[in-house]
């Protein structure tokens, strides 16, 4: 089954190239991914519950627009794209296990391990990672392209200032006082790096010039930090339903939060200034970032 975009995010006003970007992701997904009936089908079936469960894929769209300045061809950066979304999924599955933050709503449905037990989920979650990799080495582009792509990507996943060492300060933070420091290290490892990666993998795909791949590392990393600000904004102000994951949870579970540290008022101002700079970063593109300004203003609008 191939969801909508509108399935899971409330009407609001979503650039109409969204769709069309998210139907490329998901047909692309489920070639990559091996098939529910696949021996041994309990791990093949967990890893594609949560993948197609409904997720935003906003780390893919982000791979395939950015790609779109540089090339008209986009096909090559749906391995990018692709393999950022499954380790994305793996973070969530991990991410909601009992021994992180124990949740048991994700994008709509049951978590992974309430579903399909624990060990099955952490299984899920290492072979997303794996598989990930093997989508990448699989990109059609020249080898000295793929290992780029490779190194921004595990570099955004992995323990320095990556998906990894920002858990890893996100749980050691729970019930602590801490100051804007550690929250901006928090934001920008947990969540902004593998933002950041999706563009500047998706600016390696379509050869785009080195300084390119740094202006836009700059605004990835900005967009990404904006959209982890807003992610904490949504848990206090959006229902469940509307999430499709456990709202408030943040607060219930003494998380290091942009609320939590300014209140609400001034992380809205935060998440607002922060997206304005990143915009200020695609100045130079004219009209071949429109679709990047149309993405960065939805990420801190949103409502899910
Ligand atoms: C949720 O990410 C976890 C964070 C890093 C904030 P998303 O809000 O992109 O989740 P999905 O992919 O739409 O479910
Ligand atoms: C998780 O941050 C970021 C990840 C790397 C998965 P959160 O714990 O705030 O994400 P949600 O709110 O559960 O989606
Ligand atoms: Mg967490
Ligand atoms: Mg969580
Ligand atoms: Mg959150």
């Amino acid at each position: 089954m191939v969801c909508t975009i509108r399935d899971t995010i409330s009407p609001m006003n979503l650039p109409a190239f969204f769709e069309e970007d998210l139907h490329l992701v998901d047909a692309a997904l489920q070639r990559s991914m091996p098939a529910a009936d696949a021996p041994p089908q309990s791990i093949h079936r967990a890893m594609r519950y949560s993948v197609f469960a409904g997720g935003k894929r906003i780390r893919p769209i982000l791979c395939l627009e950015t790609a779109r300045i540089f090339a008209q061809d986009v096909g090559p950066a749906l391995h990018p794209a692709c393999a950022i979304e499954f380790i994305h999924t793996y973070s969530l599955i991990h991410d909601d296990l009992p021994a992180l933050d124990n949740d048991d709503l994700r994008r709509g449905k049951p978590t992974c391990h309430k579903q399909f037990g624990e060990a099955i989920a952490i299984l899920a979650g290492d072979a997303l990672l794996t598989l990930a990799f093997e989508t990448l080495g699989a990109t059609p582009v020249n080898a000295e392209l793929r290992v780029k792509m490779l190194t921004e990507i595990a570099t955004s996943a992995g323990t320095m200032n990556g998906m990894v060492g920002g858990q890893v300060a996100d749980l050691e933070a729970e019930g602590k006082t801490v100051g804007p420091e550690t929250l901006e290290y928090i934001h920008r490892s947990k969540t902004a790096a593998l933002i950041r990666a999706s563009i500047t993998a998706g600016a390696i795909c379509a050869r785009a010039p080195e300084e390119e791949i740094a202006r836009l590392r700059q605004f990835g990393e900005t967009i990404g930090w904006a959209f982890q600000v807003t992610d904490d904004i949504l848990d206090v102000e959006e229902s469940s339903a509307a999430l499709g994951k456990t709202a408030g949870k943040d607060i219930a579970q003494q998380k290091a939060t942009y609320p939590a540290v300014f209140g609400l008022e001034r992380s809205h101002e935060i998440a607002n200034e922060l997206s304005s700079n990143a915009i200020t970063d695609l100045a130079s593109y004219g009209a071949r970032a429109a679709r990047l300004r149309e993405i960065a203003e939805f990420l801190v609008h949103r409502r899910t």
